[in-house]
């Protein structure tokens, strides 16, 4: 069984955990898109509107099989203490049944814990189950920095015993 690595970023830091985590992790690697537009200031306060509602939005690919996968990494930013929507609505379409599952969010400073809760909620009701977690602050961070933090996890965590 394989293992990939799924994720929406709105501005590359989410993007770079989910890369080293690939590279690292010799893992398939699926950027979740949302359709709706979020870049700009003037969208982020919409995009925290909807993700404190838990809204659901428009996502490509709209399904993914993952049958070939064994072990499903799974990231989202914290927007307004929630996972982003294009998350929230992948997951709750997605057939997880019997996936080892490892969460991941990035925060800008706080709310990725709840992030993570809310999102085992939602792997668990789909039939997945959540083997680990892990969050990385990115406020004032560089890409490479964040990049850095992620092969500490991976070391910390000891990740690679997830194998292929
Ligand atoms: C709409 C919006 C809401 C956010 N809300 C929070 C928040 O509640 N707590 C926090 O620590 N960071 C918050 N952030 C910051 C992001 O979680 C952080 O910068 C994240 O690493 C961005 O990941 P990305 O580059 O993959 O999109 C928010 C960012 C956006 C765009």
């Amino acid at each position: 069984m394989k293992t990939i690595v799924l994720y929406y970023s709105r501005s590359r830091k989410t993007a770079t955990v989910a890369e080293t985590l690939a590279e690292e992790l010799s893992a398939d690697l699926q950027e979740i898109k949302d359709v709706k537009e979020r870049s700009g200031i003037l969208n982020y306060l919409g995009a925290s509107v909807d993700a404190f509602r838990e809204s659901k939005t428009k996502i490509t690919p709209e399904n993914l099989n993952l049958d070939n996968y064994g072990i499903i990494y799974l990231g989202s930013p914290t927007w307004a203490g929630k996972a982003s929507p294009a998350i929230i609505t992948f997951v709750d379409k997605a057939d997880l049944k019997g996936k080892d599952v490892i969460l991941f969010a990035t925060m800008g400073n706080q709310g990725a814990k709840s992030v993570i809760k809310r999102m085992q909620e939602k792997i668990e009701a789909r039939g997945a189950r959540m083997v680990n977690s892990f969050s990385i602050k990115t406020s004032g961070k560089e890409l490479i920095e964040i990049k850095e933090e992620t092969w500490k996890k991976i070391e910390e965590l000891d990740l690679k015993i997830y194998g292929n």
